[in-house]
């Protein structure tokens, strides 16, 4: 199909099926087509904006969303469902059927954050976090792609000395749906002492490591073709297999340079020496705690957008920045990570890489402009809110060039 053959090569087996969605299918003659215009490609787009900022940072990337995609013929129609804390306080749990309903259904789910401490106390069941768990499994994302750059413009942002973090430019990708995570056996009970226990299993199968590996070879194919494969190999069968399963794989990439290395030397070579890497590949856990420590070599965990996808059906794109309830409702949260997670959206989930590009191009002409919200201020830059950050985006895109060809 032709929409399809129009996704980057990357991702030709991941992102949304645009087949299912009305009058998304790009015709094959887009860019030579000079009779008539294109029909426009549009897409159902599911908006979770949770708690805490997450509403406010997910109304700026919706409009910046709906303006770049315009440039680029595209429409988005949208549905903005309940989920995490605001989910529980009005139906009573974190992620309703009907939002994974209303999710599966769509073409791609744009997430703000979910939690805060009204909800700390809950139990399981009733966390918010807990439907962010449900929400990964019932999407079947796999695959977490958690980017982290050291931009120019915001280098001394880094808790880390210039030298150290300056050009750094890695991509973490994270096991999603598998691992200690969701393993089983889990759970509470009591030893031969009649001592409490709590006990979770770590578990993957050979299915499970192949796919995450494959989507980590092209992924690190389409950067500098150097892979780095995280693990406890030495310690934990689960890292031993996961181990031999991606040196299997590796067969399949020839071109790109694949090494392994121990969780804990590369917690400490990250901050060691951060830009010896390029791609990363790890599980859940490790991945979990990999990328908020990637994150902060950028100093700025508000500009750090995600991806979780699947082989088919609707990817999941959030900032990984949490629901900073200690802020929330006052104008103050850095809307950009969740507008770059709209340009990965855009990027992985529907193949829209030149609408992904306008976003990302005017978030560098914003700061370029010298606009910093609170989190990545710095003296001689101009302090603005949440809602003035989206608006000078939003400008930024606005005096982008519509593409030729719709006139
Ligand atoms: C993340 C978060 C989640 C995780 C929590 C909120 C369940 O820390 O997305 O990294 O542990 O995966
Ligand atoms: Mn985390």
């Amino acid at each position: 199909m032709a929409s399809i053959s129009a996704k980057p090569q990357l991702f030709k087996t991941l992102g949304s099926n645009p087949s299912r969605s009305a009058g998304a299918r790009r015709p094959a003659s887009i860019r030579c087509s000079t009779s008539q215009p294109p029909r426009p490609r549009r897409y159902r787009i599911t908006l979770l904006p949770g708690d805490g900022i997450g509403p406010e940072v997910v109304s700026v990337a919706k409009d910046v969303l709906s303006i770049a995609g315009a440039l680029e013929g595209i429409e988005f129609s949208y549905s903005e469902l309940l989920m995490g804390g605001a989910a529980i306080d009005t139906v009573g749990v974190p992620l309703p059927e009907e939002t994974l309903a209303k999710a599966k259904e769509s073409d791609a789910v744009l997430l703000g954050a979910i939690g805060g401490y009204k909800w700390d106390g809950n139990a399981k069941p009733l966390k918010p976090e807990t439907g962010l768990l449900q929400l990964r499994a019932g999407l079947g994302v796999f695959a977490n792609l958690r980017p982290a750059s050291v931009l120019p413009q915001l280098v001394d942002s880094s808790t880390l000395k210039k030298e150290v973090a300056e050009g750094v430019d890695l991509m973490v990708i994270r096991e999603l749906t598998g691992g200690i995570y969701f393993g089983e056996p889990r759970g509470f009970g009591t030893n031969n002492k009649g001592e409490d226990i709590g006990f979770n299993t770590e578990i993957y199968s050979a299915f499970e490591i192949d796919r995450i590996s494959r989507v980590a070879f092209e992924v690190a194919r389409k950067r500098r073709c150097k892979l780095c494969s995280v693990d406890k190999a030495n310690v934990l069968e689960a890292s031993m297999l996961w181990r031999k399963r991606v040196n299997e794989i590796s067969s399949e990439f020839p071109d790109v340079q694949l090494s392994h290395m121990y969780v804990d030397n590369a917690a400490m070579q990250l901050i060691r020496d951060p830009r010896q890497f390029d791609t990363i590949v790890t599980n859940n856990i490790f991945g979990d705690i990999l990328s908020d420590e990637a994150s902060m070599l950028t100093g700025s965990i508000g500009m750090l957008p995600s991806a979780s996808v699947s082989g088919s059906g609707p990817g999941l794109f959030e900032p990984i920045h949490g629901s900073a309830p200690d802020i929330a409702g006052q104008d103050k949260a850095n809307p950009l990570a969740t507008v770059l997670s709209a340009a990965m959206l855009l990027r992985y989930g529907l193949g829209e890489e030149n609408a992904a590009r306008r976003i990302e191009d005017a978030v560098i002409e914003t700061l370029n402009k010298g606009f910093r919200t609170g989190d990545i201020h710095s003296s001689g830059m101009v302090l603005v809110g949440c809602k003035r950050m989206g608006e000078e985006v939003l400008k930024s895109v606005d005096s982008q060039k519509p593409v030729s060809a719709l006139g």
